[in-house]
């Protein structure tokens, strides 16, 4: 079996313990070199040229779209010619979500489920006053995967249920293959916000029958901050697809700049605007250090670390009975993500404290210590090293230190 870890070498790491992957990866060496490249061999010598193949160099910016979507399909277990890369998460969820309750038009109501990210539910709302549709709730995954939570919300007025597969808080994970079966029962879409997904385990869209998903690229894929997310449209639903913004390179001919839209064929349009070729170079670079890496043993990888860490956490949580740590990730390997979080009543001085013992996770409100574990660079050695300074966190009361009671603006 792999060794969890087994690709540090290839990322630029500070001598940390770094379990905030699951929301900003770390470097990969190769990043750094090639956005320089780009920026000053393309970019600086090659400009306008460099939109077009230059004998010698890795320019040919025209294509960068499709040279992603090509490395990120073996990862979401799709063709490449079914994903687009270009937009932000956010973006990309109202394209697809417009687009998906489109193809259902004689349906009124847009389901999401209260677990899901923010942005996720924010999305969906605007796009129900848009189209004059209906919100409605399910719960997250819960223990089971989440089949009897939209049991108990489907009907056949349901044009599309869009689920985050992670749950962003806890870890708890939908069944996504159950999940869509059902959804499709009755006829509605299954939509999936993958960002906690991708890069750190299987999740074969095509094979678990989902209709449309989109995901980031700045969290297990490495990408950087602020990376451009990718969307997937499962093909034979593509003929239907009417995403809501018609840009010129979501036109059949962009260069012929004739006034009267005629789209490109499949996911192709959902290309809006000019691609942001600086940040997809830094992604194409990025998914490199995925070449010859199979989900399979990133899920390995990631299951080992997460078991391990979720194990010093029982053990501490019963060593030191009076600090009410709570675990809130599902112990069962199957119904968690590559997380592990738990509550405890000063949850944001812990994280603090941890940081300030080189041990990186990050607080969400109102009280949940999370860590990351992005097997392509986390070892179990992090893992009980950041065991070891959360024990001695635990014991010392370190987290009640005023130092770490001020929040920062992105905690
Ligand atoms: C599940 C999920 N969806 C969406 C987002 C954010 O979307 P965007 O990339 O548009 O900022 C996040 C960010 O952490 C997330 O965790």
């Amino acid at each position: 079996m792999t060794a969890p870890g087994w690709r540090r070498d290839l990322f630029a790491l500070p001598d940390l313990v770094y379990l905030d992957g699951n929301s900003l990866g770390a470097l990969p060496r190769t990043v750094a070199d090639r956005v320089a490249a780009v920026v000053e061999d393309e970019w600086g010598r090659g400009l306008i040229g460099s939109w077009n193949h230059v004998p010698g160099s890795s320019s040919g910016w025209i294509d960068l779209v499709d040279r992603c979507a090509r490395l990120l399909a073996p990862l979401l277990g799709v063709d490449a010619a079914d994903v687009h890369v270009g937009e932000s998460t956010s973006q990309s969820l109202f394209a697809t979500t417009v687009a998906g309750a489109r193809m259902r038009p004689d349906r009124r109501v847009l389901v999401v489920d209260r677990s899901t990210f923010p942005t996720d539910a924010y999305v969906v709302s605007s796009v129900a006053r848009l189209l004059d549709l209906e919100v409605r709730w399910c719960e997250g995954p819960g223990d089971d995967g989440g089949v009897a939570a939209l049991e108990a919300v489907l009907d056949d007025d349901v044009a599309l249920v869009s689920l985050t597969h992670v749950d962003f808080r806890t870890g708890a994970m939908f069944d996504l293959p159950a999940v869509a079966a059902a959804i499709h029962q009755h006829g509605a879409l299954a939509q999936w916000d993958l960002c906690h997904s991708t890069g750190a385990m299987p999740v074969d869209l095509a094979a678990a029958g989902a209709d449309l998903a989109v995901g980031c690229t700045y969290k297990y894929l490495n990408a950087g901050p602020g990376s451009p997310a990718y969307a997937w449209v499962a093909p034979h639903l593509q003929a239907d697809l009417d995403p809501p913004v018609a840009g010129w390179m979501g036109h059949a001919s962009p260069f012929a700049m004739r006034l009267d839209h005629e789209p490109r064929t499949g996911v192709g349009r959902l290309r809006v605007g000019t691609p942001p070729v600086l940040a997809l170079s830094a992604l194409e670079a990025a998914l490199g250090v995925f070449s010859g890496v199979t989900t399979a043993e990133l899920r390995a990888a990631s299951l080992q670390l997460t078991g391990r860490f979720l194990a010093h956490v029982d053990t501490l949580a019963a060593r030191f009975p009076d600090e009410q740590v709570a675990l809130v990730t599902p112990r069962a390997h199957h119904r968690r993500g590559s997380q592990v979080s738990f509550r405890h009543p000063h949850a944001y001085g812990l994280v603090q404290a941890l940081i300030a013992r080189g041990v990186v996770g990050d607080f969400r409100d109102p009280d949940i210590a999370r860590f990351g574990f992005a097997p392509l660079y986390t070892t179990l050695d992090d893992v009980d090293r950041a065991a070891a300074a959360l024990a001695e966190v635990l014991e010392s009361r370190a987290y009640a230190d005023p130092a770490y009671a001020e929040r920062n603006a992105v905690t």
